[in-house]
């Protein structure tokens, strides 16, 4: 299945969902959603994913904008749905590779062996320039790795939580936003008790992000939450139990 959507448009600034989906491997395949913002003539491409679909994806970024407009390519974190493709990414851009600081030097475990290609991200986030725009990438630390960001689209109104906010349920192909989030929540339960550190971190991350005017959540697998789910999925996030403090599960 390959699936494009757009986010928001308005001729200036533009963000796309992309997932594609190998149907053979449908058991055993965890699908992503790679995500492309444009702003005029600049883009960045957060979460490239693996590089076995590095070649379909760079095809389907070219039918927006030429990939070496790519100005940054974004990492929420190490993890090989996400950063597989960094070598490819360094050869076949000139983007910038904004990459949790943390976990740079493993980079060369996937073939990445030029190191100044990498823009460090530290603990405490940054605001990036893209144009005439900015995108604030906020610590998501430990949701679920230990160094993991995220970040907000202010233009679009778009939180890009990485693996925040992901489910896999039988419902993704069926709608593209999570609109009843009860029927959500024992997949993102199933996913947040056991890939998620601790209730800590959630409370810290929701209020970091408790200001921001949010029209969608936007994870790297799973529905999107529209208006309305993501306030509902924040109010569930910030009071679950997770990770550490279900010690007792685990042990
Ligand atoms: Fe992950
Ligand atoms: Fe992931």
């Amino acid at each position: 299945m390959e699936n494009e959507n757009i986010l928001f448009d308005d001729g200036i600034h533009k963000c796309i969902s992309f997932h594609f989906d190998d149907e053979n491997m449908c058991e055993s395949f965890l699908g992503v959603n790679q995500y492309l913002i444009i702003h005029k003539n600049k883009a960045i491409l957060l979460d490239p994913g693996s590089k076995d679909m590095f070649d379909v994806l760079v095809e389907a970024i070219n039918r927006h904008i030429s990939i070496d407009k790519l100005e940054y390519i974004f990492f929420s974190h190490q993890d090989p749905d996400v950063a597989d493709s960094i070598a490819s990414c360094a050869v076949a851009t000139p983007a910038k590779l904004l990459l949790p600081s943390i976990w740079t030097r493993f980079m060369s475990h996937y073939g990445l062996l030029d190191m100044s290609r990498i823009l460090p991200l530290y603990d405490k986030g940054v605001s990036i320039d893209l144009e005439d725009t900015s995108l604030e990438i906020i610590p998501a630390h430990f949701l679920h790795s230990p160094g993991n960001f995220s970040l907000y689209d202010a233009y679009a109104k778009i939180l890009f939580s990485g693996d925040i906010g992901a489910s896999i349920s039988p419902f993704y192909s069926q709608q593209k936003y999570v609109e009843d989030f009860e029927r959500m929540q024992p997949f993102l339960e199933e996913f947040h008790t056991r890939y998620m550190a601790g209730n800590i971190f959630c409370k810290a991350w929701v209020e970091s992000v408790r200001g921001y005017d949010i029209e969608f959540i936007a994870p790297q697998h799973g529905n999107i939450f529209n208006k309305q789910t993501s306030q509902e999925f924040l109010a569930w996030f910030e009071t679950l139990r997770c990770g550490g403090d279900l010690i007792e599960k685990w042990y």
